[in-house]
C-alpha cells in the first residue's frame, strides 16, 4: 500500500518543452486517481515518472514518505499495466501470472498459492493452462492484472489499459477494475483520455491540459463546479453549452436566446466589472417549458427558439438549437474544441428534454432553463467566475467518505464466487482481498514484508 505525493513535478524532454509543468498531486493510500486530458497533455509522462521509467527534471516524487526520484523502477515496488498487455505468447496463463515471482526466485509453493488466489479473484481459474492467443481481450487484460496482483505491489499504475477493447468489453472491464480496486484497496493511478472512463472509475480525477494540472476533484465536483472553461467543456457528454452573454444593467444577461435572468448571488457577483461573459449551461438544465412544474418554473427562465433537430432515444431526448454568435465568440469556441480534441462545441445548443416532450424539429418551442445551474466564465482567462469552492469541496469530501465506507463493506463481504480467503492473511504476505483492505484501514505497515 502506498501514498504517492507529487510535488512541483516538471518534465522537460530534449527540446526543452515542458511535457509536465509543475504538477502537484497528493494521492492517499488506497485511493483511485485518474489522469485525464487530451492527447499529448502529459498523462503518460507523469505516470512513467511515478514508476521510474522516465527521469524527473525537477520536483519531488514521494512514495510512502520517501523521495524516490533517483530510485530504479524495480526498487519502487509499483506495478504497471500497459495498453498492450505484454503477455508472453509461449507461456500459459498460469506462467504469465507467475512470471514476476519466478524472476524473484519465489519458492514454488508460494507461487502456486499466489497465482491461484489471483486467478480466482480474476475468474481465470478455467483458463490457467491456456495460451494468451486463445483468450479474449478482456481475459488477457485480467491476466496482465493478475501479474500485477501477485507481485503484491504497493500501487497499480494503468496507462490506457482498455483502449484496445471494443466498447462493450471496455464497459465490463471498467466495472471489473473498479470492483477489484475496491477489494484490494490498492492505490491506483489510471491514465485515460476518455472522460466517461474517468468519471466512472475514479475517486478523484486530475484533468490536465498541455502539461498543466487544471483541477483535481471528485467526478461530481468536476461536473458541477469546474474551475475553468476547459474542465467544464472536457467533462460531460454531451458537453456543456457555451453562449456569449452581454451584461445588462437590469440583472439580466443578453444572450442569443434572449434575455436570461441572473438568479444566484454568485452570478450577480460574477458579472461585476464585465461587459461580456461566456455562459455555460449543461444540456440537462433545459426542459420543454410545457413539462416543467409551475412551482419550479419560476426558478428559471423561458425562451422561445427554433428547433433544428431532435433525437429521441427512448429514455431521453435531445434537441439541437442553432444560435448566432459573433466572430470573436465563434473563434473562441473553435479554439476550445481544438483544445478539447472535440468537434462537439458548435454554435448550437444541445439540450436534454424529457422523452415525452412533443417538441419537433423545424418548429419553434418554449424552452425552460434552470438559471440556478448557469455558470459564467471570463471569456479571456476561461476562469469560472461562478464556482462555489465550498460546495465543490463538499462534493469531493462526500466521495472520500463513500470510499471509506465501501472499503469497509468490501472487507466484511464474502468475495462473490471466490472462496473465502480470510485464512490466507496470516502474515505470509499473501494478497488476499481482506488482507489488502485490512492492512490499509488498520494502518499496519505490511509493505516491507510484501516486497517482491
Ligand atoms: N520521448 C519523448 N521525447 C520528446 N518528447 C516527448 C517524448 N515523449 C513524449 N513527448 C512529448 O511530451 C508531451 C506529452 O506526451 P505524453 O505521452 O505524456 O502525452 P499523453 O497525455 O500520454 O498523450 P496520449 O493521450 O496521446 O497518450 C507530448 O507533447 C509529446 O510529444
Ligand atoms: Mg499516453
Amino acid at each position: 500500500m502506498a501514498a504517492i505525493e507529487m510535488k512541483h513535478i516538471i518534465k522537460k524532454y530534449g527540446d526543452g518543452f515542458p511535457a509536465v509543468n509543475d504538477v502537484s498531486i497528493d494521492i492517499a493510500d488506497g485511493e483511485f486517481v485518474i489522469l485525464v486530458g487530451p492527447s499529448g497533455c502529459g498523462k503518460s509522462t507523469l505516470l512513467r515518472m511515478i514508476v521510474g521509467l522516465e527521469d524527473i527534471t525537477d520536483g519531488d516524487m514521494i512514495i510512502n514518505g520517501q523521495r524516490v526520484n533517483e530510485k530504479a523502477p524495480r526498487d519502487r515496488n509499483l506495478s504497471m499495466v500497459f495498453q498492450n498487455y505484454a503477455l508472453y505468447p509461449h507461456l500459459t496463463v498460469y506462467e504469465n501470472i507467475a512470471f514476476p515471482l519466478r524472476l524473484s526466485k519465489t519458492p514454488d509453493a508460494d507461487i502456486d498459492k499466489r497465482v491461484r488466489e489471483a486467478s480466482t479473484l480474476l475468474e481465470l481459474d478455467d483458463h490457467l493452462e491456456r495460451k494468451p492467443a486463445n483468450l479474449s481481450g478482456g481475459q488477457r487484460q485480467r491476466v496482465a492484472m493478475g501479474r500485477a496482483i501477485v507481485r503484491q505491489a504497493d500501487a497499480f499504475l494503468f496507462d490506457e489499459p482498455l483502449s484496445n477493447l471494443d466498447a462493450k468489453l471496455r464497459g465490463q472491464m471498467r466495472t471489473e477494475i473498479s470492483r477489484l480496486q475496491r477489494r484490494l484497496g490498492i492505490t491506483t493511478v489510471y491514465v485515460t483520455h476518455d472522460q466517461t472512463e474517468a468519471m466512472t472509475l475514479g475517486d478523484r480525477v486530475a484533468v490536465m491540459k498541455k502539461g498543466i494540472l487544471q483541477q483535481i476533484a471528485s467526478p461530481r465536483e468536476l461536473y458541477e463546479q469546474p474551475v475553468n472553461l476547459f474542465v467544464a467543456g472536457f467533462i460531460g457528454s454531451p458537453p456543456m453549452n457555451f453562449l456569449p452573454a452581454e451584461v445588462r444593467g437590469d440583472g439580466k444577461l443578453q444572450t442569443p436566446l434572449g434575455p436570461i435572468a441572473l438568479t444566484t448571488d454568485l452570478q450577480r457577483q460574477a458579472v461585476q466589472g464585465h461587459d461580456v461573459l461566456l455562459m455555460g449551461v449543461r444540456p440537462e438544465a433545459f426542459e420543454d417549458a410545457k413539462l416543467v412544474d409551475p412551482d419550479k418554473r419560476d426558478k428559471g427562465d423561458v425562451f422561445n427558439a427554433q428547433v433544428d433537430v431532435t433525437e429521441w432515444l427512448g429514455n431521453e431526448q435531445y434537441a439541437y438549437i442553432p444560435f448566432e454568435a459573433s466572430a470573436e465568440i465563434r473563434d473562441q469556441l473553435r479554439d476550445l474544441s481544438r483544445e478539447l480534441d472535440s468537434d462537439q462545441l458548435r454554435t448550437q445548443l444541445i439540450i436534454a428534454i424529457d422523452s415525452t416532450s412533443r417538441i419537433r424539429a423545424g418548429r419553434t418551442a418554449d424552452i425552460w432553463v434552470d438559471t440556478r445551474r448557469m455558470h459564467l466564465f471570463d471569456p479571456k482567462t476561461g476562469v469560472n467566475l461562478t464556482r462555489d469552492e465550498q460546495a465543490g469541496a463538499r462534493l469531493t469530501a462526500e466521495v472520500e467518505e463513500e470510499r471509506r465506507e465501501e472499503m469497509e463493506e468490501a472487507r466484511n463481504m464474502p468475495l462473490g464466487e471466490a472462496p473465502d480467503v480470510q485464512g490466507s492473511s496470516s502474515g505470509d504476505g499473501s494478497v488476499g482481498a481482506r488482507d489488502g483492505a485490512g492492512s490499509r484501514s488498520s494502518g499496519t505497515q505490511e509493505a516491507g514484508s510484501r516486497r517482491v
